[in-house]
């Protein structure tokens, strides 16, 4: 049987969420400030720090796709919704659920940046570290995390478990 197992606690998240809020709404102050979140692990994490931001937003959405593993392709990514927020010339803050090879971050920069958005960075919550494979910058990460197949406060498995309040990794 399949069991989850607790790895950041609700609390842990919604203290965490605060200080990146707080952080980002100093930075960004008087600015421009376009949250982008990428559909659908980040939505929870994006609803979240939205409501702890003190200062005026844009939000928008993007959804990509990767092909699976079992293409030699591995880290091409491809769009499926863009935003319809026009960004040129505003500041994108992406907020993502988790980075893991980085292929996905690393193709939203690109494509923000030929947008020309007046600065594009990240906002990640949980960071695989151990895997990457392409160097991403992150302006702002809220936990690292073992490498293990994480679920809940968004992440799912099979499109399950994305409601968890938590942070659990699937174990035997
Ligand atoms: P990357 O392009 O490999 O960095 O892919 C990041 C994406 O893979 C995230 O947006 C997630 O959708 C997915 N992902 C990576 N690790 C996990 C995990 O442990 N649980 C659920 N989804 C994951
Ligand atoms: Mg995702």
């Amino acid at each position: 049987m399949r069991q989850i197992k607790k790895l950041i606690s609700d609390r842990e998240i919604q203290n965490k969420v605060k200080s990146l809020a707080k952080k980002i709404s100093k930075d960004y102050r008087a600015k421009d400030l376009v949250l982008v979140g990428v559909l659908k692990g980040a939505v929870i994490f994006f609803g979240d720090i939205l409501k702890s931001i003190s200062i005026p937003v844009y939000m928008d959405f993007v959804q990509v796709s990767s092909y699976g593993a079992s293409m030699s392709s591995k880290g091409v990514t491809k769009l499926k919704k863009d935003v319809e927020v026009r960004v040129k010339g505003k500041h994108v803050l992406l907020i993502e659920d988790i980075i893991d090879y980085g292929y996905t971050l690393d193709f939203l920069l690109k494509h923000f940046a030929k947008k020309k958005a007046a600065s594009v960075n990240i906002c990640v919550l949980l960071d695989k570290v151990s895997r990457r494979m392409v160097d991403v910058p992150l302006k702002y990460k809220g936990f690292e995390v073992p490498d293990k197949f994480l679920v809940g406060y968004g992440l799912d498995y099979a499109e399950k478990n994305r409601n968890l309040p938590y942070v659990g990794f699937i174990s035997r």
